[in-house]
């Protein structure tokens, strides 16, 4: 079935993805199907990663289970309270709640290294991944937002996924289709720096 939302994005092509993909932060309460994000989640992993260890895993969260996950994290958090710490308590509070704005959340992960480079290549490589989730998302008509900050730190946050502390929250994408009440977008990215090296004048 096709989404009323969804454009008519079939073959886009890559520079048209990239072009066009926008951070979205108002969706709408519908929630992409389960097939069109299989798709996305398999194009994803086509990434660009040393040594080929596949560090990526990918959580999707949709319906209870985003409120299930933020009440988790939030009784962590409110566990080692200090009632005078009004900001500790807001940032609690905001966890409960805070994967609610999207119909579905996903969570990638990268398996942490104890070798650095080893692990800063595989954050890179994760981030690649995350990259092209993006773009095939877009590609599918879906609207999405990789956000990170303290949601990406909280113990409760791994747990509740099952992972181990050693591993990394990359992202949150909130996915899901474009809400009719977004306005144009009005972003412009200044021209590439770039450095020609060895090139004849043009
Ligand atoms: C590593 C990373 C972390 C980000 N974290 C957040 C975030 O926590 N909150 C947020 O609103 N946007 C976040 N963003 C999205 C950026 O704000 C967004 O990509 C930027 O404004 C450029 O806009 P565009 O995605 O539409 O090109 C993050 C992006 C990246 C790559």
């Amino acid at each position: 079935m096709t989404h009323p939302l969804l454009r008519e994005t079939e073959d886009m092509d890559v520079y048209t993805a990239i072009r066009g993909r926008r951070s979205v932060t108002l969706l709408a309460e519908d929630t992409p199907d389960r097939a069109v994000l299989e798709r996305v989640l398999r194009a994803s992993v086509w990434a660009p990663n040393h040594h080929m260890t596949e560090p990526w895993r990918f959580h999707v969260l949709t319906g209870d289970a985003r409120q299930a996950m933020g009440n988790a994290v939030a009784a962590q958090l409110e566990q080692n309270l200090d009632p005078a710490d009004t900001a500790a308590a807001a940032a609690a509070r905001q966890a409960r709640t805070r994967l609610l704005r999207a119909p579905v959340v996903i969570v990638v992960s990268q398996v942490g290294s104890d070798d650095p480079v080893l692990d800063l290549e595989d954050y890179a490589a994760a981030c690649c991944a995350t990259q092209n989730l993006l773009l095939a998302a877009h590609a599918e008509g879906l609207a999405t937002k990789w956000r990170t900050g303290d949601m990406c730190d909280y113990p409760g946050a791994k747990e509740f996924l099952g992972l181990p502390p050693s591993h990394r929250i990359v992202a949150y994408l909130y996915v899901g289709y474009p809400s009719p009440k977004l306005g144009p977008d009005q972003r412009e990215r200044a021209p590439a720096q770039i450095a020609w090296l060895g090139w004849d004048a043009a």
